[in-house]
């Protein structure tokens, strides 16, 4: 499948999936709840459901006529269903859509019920939709549509990208292994369930099934005429009928017909039926009570039959409590279904967040110390800037077609500016060239939203900060924000001299002043930063920050070790990287998790290179290891790492990488790409 075509099917599986997935959650949580009904009704409803045998039951008009009284506002008798086993109760219904149950021994009433009343009732309101004028029609359009929109385009989907066997999935390609593990192995359940209920919804869908059958639909029976002094049949009569007819029925329903003239429809459901839905359908003649068309089940056409079991299979009726459980499984994954569905779309959209861009105008450059300069960025139409919080960086994007990462080092609770300090450096790839020569106050530039991998860590009780040279940039920000809550820290800023010292008169004149102390390694040896005595005996509730040369944050953070600090009270940030080779850089291959495909990753070639040149795009930025752009999950084998991103903890896992730079140790790295 071509990338494109991917792209439009994965569009399209998206948008059935959002447009039709809630109403379709709606439908398949309320069929859940209802796939027990069988069973839970006469246990929720005991008394209404349930009473002692007897000998006989009294006559059928005697219950409706009591079952009246009970209900004297309830119009006109619309249905009865009663069973011959006498410790079942007789349920009878009025056009006020309300059942009265009745005791078919002792002709007292037992309850009365809305029929969308009570939690079963009131799921299957919700189920078919009954809550809106022909609302069945709704759920059966949505029912439609989603099952065969989502399921093939699911499918598509999973076909394109299906995982192998035999691989784990944890974190962030959990999810989505569930989503789609969870749509294949239900689609079938799903798609079954919705097609058969389908004819419930739509009289085009039960002729399409005796079409296909190559059956006849029933002709209607014309009403007869009342013949004069005779007076419509009784219920009794109807139900004595019923039973010469088919005296092992387990089940018995009357219709009664809204037109006086028109046939009484009854149901009767065999002892031996072979599901619940198998109907013997009876029309009587509603004053002669001749019967004017008897067809057991096993004399249904082809097209009733397969009608029939549709139904049954669509309630869960089939299979028995097996049945009811694959039902039930396939219901409930259409949530499951949602929930992960729609996680992924929120991941997927937070990232797009992320990686927005903006055109910001440098109102202010300045030089703030020997080869750097800082650059005030505000928006040209002077709205107020995304928030930041303290160690936050923006990226860059340069005329040159370089991207730069530089920490933004005003106060985080400032919204009408960005700050970044941009050292020029000789070995620079042109990056800080391009920043000090062609930038100029007015020049518009292209940045990213601000992203943090360098966060102060709230519950700390005391921080203390060090930075070296330009590293002070996201130093700063956490000062001011520290020093903004009155919190205990401290502030180490070292430098070669005071002429190579950026912001030395903000710092100077800033309130928290007094928590900084300058160390330049041109200067008397008595001011230079004694790293030994100031991280000696760590306090278990300080937490160090460190930003500088690799060099430096290598001295200060093994100081801190060797003087027992925690890795999880260390922090750092590199600001540049010098990203290794080594003699262990070998041939390894890659393989993606989507396909399954396998790339062989040459010596010397980065893992970016090598699947850019094979049409696979991983976002980067630095391509130094530096910036996280390019983080990708490992789902197997173990990785060589060489970037200056991740921490140590982090490292150990092996469970992601920087592809920019990292390499592998296994033969073999399985990626979530
Ligand atoms: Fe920046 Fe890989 S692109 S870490």
């Amino acid at each position: 499948m071509s990338p494109l075509f991917r792209h439009r099917v994965l569009q399209f599986h998206r948008w059935t999936g959002f447009t039709l997935g809630l109403v379709m959650v709606l439908i398949a949580v309320t069929g859940a709840g209802m796939v027990f009904r069988p069973q839970l009704d006469p246990v929720i409803n005991r008394d209404q459901f349930t009473m002692a045998a007897c000998h006989a039951s009294l006559p059928l008009d005697t219950l409706i006529s009591n079952a009246r009284a009970a209900n004297p506002k309830g119009g006109a008798l619309t249905y009865i269903r009663l069973y011959p086993d006498t410790n079942a109760a007789t349920h009878i219904r009025f056009s006020d859509d309300k059942w009265v149950n009745m005791n078919p021994c002792s002709g007292a009433v037992l309850g009365q019920d809305d029929r969308y009343g009570g939690l079963f009732g009131t799921l299957a309101l919700l189920h078919s939709f009954h809550f809106i004028k022909s609302g069945h029609l709704i759920a059966g359009t949505v029912t439609l549509a989603f099952a065969i929109m989502l399921i093939l385009g699911g499918l598509a989907v999973w076909w394109s990208g299906r995982p192998r066997s035999g691989r784990k999935f944890s974190g962030r390609a959990l999810p989505q292994h569930l989503h789609k593990t969870t749509a294949l192995y239900t689609s079938l359940i799903l798609l079954t369930s919705a097609l058969t209920g389908l004819p419930q919804a739509f009289e085009w869908c039960r002729h399409g099934i005796y079409l296909l059958a190559g059956s006849q639909l029933p002709a209607p029976i014309s009403p007869s005429a009342a013949p004069a002094g005779i007076r419509r049949l009784s219920a009794e009569a109807v139900r004595q009928h019923a039973h010469s007819l088919m005296p092992q029925a387990r089940q018995v329903q009357i219709r009664f017909a809204e037109k006086p003239d028109d046939a009484v429809d009854i149901r009767l459901i065999g002892t031996d039926a072979p599901h619940a839905q198998a109907f013997s359908y009876l029309e009587l003649d509603s004053y002669t009570g001749k019967v004017l068309r008897f067809t057991p089940y096993a004399k249904n056409s082809p097209g009733e039959k397969i009608y029939l079991w549709a139904l049954s299979i669509h309630y869960g009726w089939v299979g028995g409590l097996f049945g009811q459980l694959l039902l039930l499984a396939g219901a409930l994954s259409v949530p499951v279904l949602a929930y992960t569905g729609i996680g992924s779309y929120l991941r997927r959209k937070s990232k797009q967040a992320a990686n927005k861009r903006m055109l910001l105008r440098i109102s202010k450059k300045t030089i703030e110390a020997e080869g750097i300069c800082s650059f005030e960025l505000v928006d040209p139409a002077g709205k107020k800037l995304p928030p930041f919080s303290p160690g936050s960086h923006i990226d860059v994007y340069l005329r040159t077609g370089l991207v730069r990462q530089y920490s933004l080092c005003n106060d985080p609770r400032e919204r009408h500016r960005y700050l970044i300090g941009v050292l020029r450096t000789q070995d620079s790839r042109g990056g800080s060239q391009a920043m000090h020569d062609d930038l100029e106050e007015g020049s518009i530039l292209e940045i990213g939203m601000p992203k943090n991998h360098f966060p102060l860590v709230p519950a700390a009780k005391r921080s203390l900060l060090i930075a070296g040279g330009i590293g002070v940039t996201p130093i700063l920000s956490m000062a001011e924000q520290l020093a903004g809550r009155d919190a205990d820290f401290s502030m180490h800023y070292c430098s070669r001299s005071l002429l190579r010292t950026a912001f030395v008169n903000r710092i100077k004149s800033a309130t928290y002043a007094q928590h900084v102390t300058f160390h330049f390694s041109e200067g008397a040896s008595s001011q230079r930063l004694n790293l030994q005595t100031l991280l000696a005996d760590p306090d278990a509730t300080s937490h160090l920050y460190v930003c500088g040369p690799a060099g430096f944050m290598d001295t200060v953070i093994d100081t801190a070790r060797k003087n027992g600090w925690g890795n999880e009270r260390l922090h750092r940030e590199y600001f540049a990287a010098g990203v290794s080779s080594s003699s262990r850089d070998a041939e390894f291959d890659i393989q993606l998790a989507s396909t399954g495909k396998i790339y062989r990753i040459a010596k010397d070639k980065t893992i970016v290179a090598a699947l850019s040149e094979a049409g696979i795009r991983i976002p980067t930025m630095c391509e130094q290891g530096v910036c996280g752009t390019c983080l990708t999950r490992v789902l197997n084998g173990e990785p060589d790492h060489r970037d200056s991103f991740l921490s140590e903890e982090d490292r150990m896992k092996n469970d992601r990488l920087l592809p920019c730079c990292s390499r592998a140790l296994s033969t073999m790295l399985v990626l979530d790409l």
